[in-house]
């Protein structure tokens, strides 16, 4: 049986008073009868408050992003061991804005996933088509190129320690979520590519569901034989949404 994980996208938002009372928040709501794991990835600015205000609970944290690089002059880079240093779990590679808006690469994504990995983090590998890309018929061509390019570098006994989040570009904070059956279609297509090269792995491996996850669809979307949990934008910026996904996983 896979564990559901549900994790917090917070992307460029909060505040040391806003994460404060969101931190507080989750901190009471979590726990007695919760079955998924939760975690929460705030800018890394704030990763230090977040670690000081989730310690001792059952909340993990990550970043958003990481260097591919161990150290160096590389001005404005936050690397693996920084992120363990602040105790993170997980670590976000290849979110499709990442993608988009800062020319990351199916390869750049692969090595910071290798990065992450070597040093010890829970790597969320995120993979997913744009609207034009669906629409043409290419879905799962294009995940296919996402996936491998990463199982090609790391293999299976790496990819196995880490997450993947199908998040069709399209759905994201747009209001617009993929059906639970067009997104089970594309979470079948990642765990049988990846039952073609290890099916133990494929049947362990957590698979994200993400794109305008809402207290109201999360339910449904969780119940699909091979989503594993959400990765959240929007609605993680506010305690009683997060939560109530939370609770449908
Ligand atoms: P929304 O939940 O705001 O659509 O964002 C999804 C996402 O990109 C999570 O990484």
């Amino acid at each position: 049986m896979r564990q559901t994980l549900v994790a917090g996208n917070w992307k460029m938002n909060g505040s040391q008073e806003a994460n404060h009372q969101l931190l507080e928040g989750l901190k009471a709501g979590v726990g007695e009868g919760m079955k998924s794991k939760v975690a929460v990835c705030p800018p890394a600015i704030y990763i230090a408050q977040t670690a000081e205000l989730l310690s001792g609970s059952s909340i993990a944290w990550g970043g958003q992003n990481l260097s591919p690089e161990a150290s160096g002059a590389f001005t404005g880079e936050i690397s693996a061991d920084m992120l363990l240093d602040l105790n993170c779990e997980y670590v976000i590679v290849g979110h499709s804005e990442r993608r988009a808006l800062y020319g990351e690469s199916d390869q750049l994504v692969a090595e910071k996933y290798r990065t992450a990995e070597q040093a010890g983090l829970t790597p969320i590998l995120c993979v997913g088509e744009l609207l034009g890309e669906r629409e043409s018929g290419d879905t799962e061509a294009v995940v296919a190129r996402q996936l491998d390019a990463v199982i090609d570098l790391v293999g299976m006994q790496a990819i196995s320690a880490g997450v993947i989040a199908y998040e069709p570009v399209w759905a994201i904070g747009t209001g617009k979520t993929a059906s639970p059956e067009q997104a089970q279609a594309v979470h079948a297509f990642i765990r049988a590519r990846l039952a073609e090269k290890d099916a133990a792995v494929a049947e362990s491996m957590q698979i994200l569901y993400g794109g305008s996850v809402k207290p109201g669809n999360a339910a449904e979307l969780f119940s699909m034989p091979d989503i594993d949990g959400g990765l959240i934008g929007g609605a993680s910026l506010d305690a009683e949404s997060f939560l109530g996904i939370c609770r449908a996983g």
